[in-house]
């Protein structure tokens, strides 16, 4: 890896993400072994800090962590010293200070983790900045992809929902484009973000006016999370119409292939944007179906 932090899929070329991949199905198979133990990460620490809530990610790291025999440190951002004012360099500074060999940051602001890296010795990973990028989320599902269907030549995706909030939907833009696949996008006009379409310039990406459009086809349907949270004012009429216009059920799936599958990078409003029974169909590569 060129880099000593991980950042986001943008500044990764399509080799260092088959590295990854491949390193994580190998970590998947040791999982999967019934000894859980690796001795890769023994004499190493690791930081977590989350800033926002999280479940798989932060489980996930804590995991590995551990797993990996690097002793796994979970800053408990509620009650750290952020509480009392402290901003985010001086806390990041305070754990490189300690000799932190890696810490995982989530921030809600966007640029949060390329900020501290720039200042620290340990390696920073992104686990989410603000509407920026998710890049462990999206290796993930091209993980999870390459699992299914083999390669990503010639396969098409179709990222269907709330785009504008989505940080993950920019990590597999970038991602599945450099791995050679077709990513196709489709969010009312609302819920894109400005300068969306001039990713089509950079990137084998291409926008879609109706779900049906983007889904005819396709190979993999992605639904996206509706993120009422990060929304100050009203971007849709209303979840009953954005379900009803927006919404993955088993009518849209019908415009893609037939052996098509459909995923979400989770957590996932059941019944908003993807439909109960289709998570929890054989259709569904969703973890909690
Ligand atoms: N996909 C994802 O980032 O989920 P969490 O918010 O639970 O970590």
């Amino acid at each position: 890896m060129k880099s000593k932090d991980l950042l986001g899929i943008k500044e990764l070329s399509a080799e260092e993400i088959t590295k990854i991949l491949d390193t994580a199905a190998e970590m998947k198979q040791l999982l999967q072994s019934g000894h859980k133990k690796s001795n890769r990460m023994v004499g190493k620490n690791v930081a977590h800090m989350f800033y926002e809530n999280s479940t798989r990610t932060a489980v996930s790291f804590d995991e590995a962590a551990k797993i990996l025999g690097a002793v796994s440190c979970n800053l408990s951002v509620g009650n750290s010293a952020a509480a009392k004012g402290e901003n985010l360099m001086d806390t990041a500074k305070t754990l490189n200070a300690m000799k932190f060999d890696v810490i995982v940051i989530r921030h809600q602001a966007s640029g949060a983790a390329h900020f501290i890296a720039k200042h620290v010795e340990a390696s920073i990973i992104n686990a989410g900045d603000g509407g920026d990028e998710h890049p462990t989320q999206a290796l993930l599902d091209m993980l999870t992809m390459r699992e299914k269907f083999g390669c990503f030549k010639g396969l098409t995706v179709a990222i269907i929902g709330d785009v504008k909030h989505s940080r993950v939907a920019r990590s597999n833009i970038y991602g599945l484009s450099k791995m050679g696949a077709n990513v196709r996008v489709c969010a009312p006009d609302t819920l894109l973000f400005a300068g969306t379409r001039e990713l089509e310039k950079d990137y084998n990406v291409k926008f879609f006016k109706t779900p049906q459009e983007a889904a005819q086809g396709a190979d993999i349907v992605m639904a996206l999370r509706l993120q009422l949270e990060r929304m100050s004012k009203g971007l849709i009429p209303s979840i009953a119409e954005y379900h009803e216009l927006y919404g993955v059920n088993e009518k849209l799936m019908s415009h893609a292939k037939p052996n098509a599958v459909v995923m979400h990078p989770g957590p996932a409003n059941r019944g908003v944007e993807i439909s109960s029974s289709l998570m929890d169909s054989d259709r569904s590569l969703i973890p909690s179906k």
